[in-house]
């Protein structure tokens, strides 16, 4: 009898969290019973740090995966999470971890991630989704950058982190 995996971990720093984003969780809840979408702290990020903090990326996760109608299929779950990621999927009990891919440079970058992971976890899978057509081009950095130079981002982004992106780039302005 195969041992089929019950339990996913969707990772991600969610700085912030994107309509690409949430479809890759509808899709991963949509393949797996239980889906554990964990935001990592990442202090580092590109070496200066993430613009939203921990507790506010997984506060507009929440928000958003209740907004867009995710929550209400159950079993997902929203976690920080500081350390490596095999040792929080662990943790957690999850025996898999889903992340979505849209262009090539995705796939080196991803590539080497599960890689690594797997050398340091090889009974821990990694399972790709392809981005839906329309999200190919959304990514947190640049609906930061839009964001931060006063464009709408609501095609991008859950209404909620519309606002707050809205605010934060005002109180900077
Ligand atoms: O959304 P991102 O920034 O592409 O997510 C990257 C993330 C958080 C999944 C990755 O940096 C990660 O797994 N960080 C935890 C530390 C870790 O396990 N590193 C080793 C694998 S690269």
């Amino acid at each position: 009898m195969p041992n089929h995996i019950q339990h996913v971990v969707v990772p991600g720093t969610f700085d912030p969290v994107t309509l690409g984003h949430v479809d890759v969780i509808n899709r991963a809840r949509h393949l797996f019973p239980r889906v554990t979408v964990a935001v990592a702290e990442s202090r580092t990020k590109r070496g200066v740090g993430t613009t939203f903090t921990l507790e506010e990326r997984v506060d507009m996760l929440r928000q958003a995966l209740e907004d867009e109608g995710v929550s209400e299929l159950g079993g997902i779950v929203v976690l920080p999470f500081t350390g490596l990621l095999v040792d929080f999927c662990r943790q957690q009990g999850a025996g898999g971890v889903v992340k979505g891919l849209r262009a090539m440079t995705d796939f080196e970058y991803e590539l080497q991630q599960a890689d690594l992971n797997a050398h340091m976890a090889p009974d821990i899978e990694s399972v790709f989704v392809m981005s839906s057509p329309g999200f190919g081009y959304v990514s947190s950095s640049v609906v930061r950058e839009l964001a931060s130079l006063g464009s709408d981002v609501r095609s991008m982004v859950p209404e909620c982190v519309a606002e707050r992106l809205r605010i934060h780039y005002a109180d900077e302005r």
